[in-house]
């Protein structure tokens, strides 16, 4: 089955390792997405056919006095068909709620492109048995009311991601549990076959198993998608 394998470049690279990034990944064969989401100063660049940009975050409003935010329109304008909103990183070091994630992701889907919205537990949160309220929520407030095009759902443990957590990934009964979870209160909202990546600690060697289990429609990688040595295995993983 086609997956799509997105990179969270978040404040690292420059124009010039993106270009040898989509350089390295222009030749590969794959029937997969490969999404990758750089900082705005780098969309502007022109990718090989298998590979789509995104952006990492826009803000909620349409333009006006917001010094320093960019505009969904602006990141279309720049070719990014993607954008990440309610990464935990946003979530945590700019406060960003739910409501300003599911506001983001409506302006997104305005603009034409597709929110790629994430949602994941703290580690106390998982060790006091309340990942499946915790995700609930999450998902349900982050999503847009009746959104006028698909999204995406990005699983994110935020104890499973590599730099910013303990970059220990979850048991894969875990990610069935959770994904499964989610699959089903996406259809609960009427949005049923909704794609949900998953993502935390992702590398070359976990990249397939994880992406065979059940409702895991592809990967969002952080550290890894930075080297094409790193990043081209998982592409090819599936
Ligand atoms: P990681 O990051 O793959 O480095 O754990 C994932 C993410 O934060 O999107």
């Amino acid at each position: 089955m086609k997956k799509i394998i997105a990179g969270n470049w978040k404040m690292n690279g420059s124009a010039a390792s993106l270009r040898t990034m989509l350089d390295a990944i222009a030749p590969v064969q794959t029937e997969n997405t490969i999404i990758i989401c750089p900082s705005f100063t780098m969309l502007n660049t022109t990718v090989p056919a298998n590979v789509k940009l995104g952006a990492q975050d826009i803000s909620e409003y349409e333009s006006g006095s917001y010094t320093g935010d960019v505009s969904a329109k602006m990141v279309a304008d720049m070719g990014a068909k993607f954008v990440i909103v309610g990464h935990s990183d946003r979530r945590k070091n700019h406060g960003e709620t739910n409501e300003t994630v599911a506001a983001k992701a409506a302006t997104a889907l305005a603009h034409g492109l597709t929110p790629l919205i994430c949602v994941g537990e703290t580690r106390e949160q998982k060790e006091s048995g309340q990942t499946m309220t915790v995700i609930e929520e999450l998902v349900r407030k982050s999503i847009p009311t009746k959104p006028s095009a698909p999204i995406i759902i990005a699983y994110e443990p935020l104890w499973a991601i590599s730099t910013t957590g303990i970059g220990l990934t979850p048991t894969h009964d875990d990610i069935r549990a959770v994904h499964g979870h989610i699959a089903k209160i996406l259809g609960d909202m009427g949005l049923d076959g909704t794609v949900i990546l998953f993502g935390g600690s992702v590398n070359g060697n976990t990249a397939a198993e994880i992406m065979a289990i059940e409702h895991v429609d592809g990967v969002l990688v952080g550290a890894k998608s930075l080297e094409p040595n790193d990043f081209i295995p998982i592409i090819k993983a599936v």
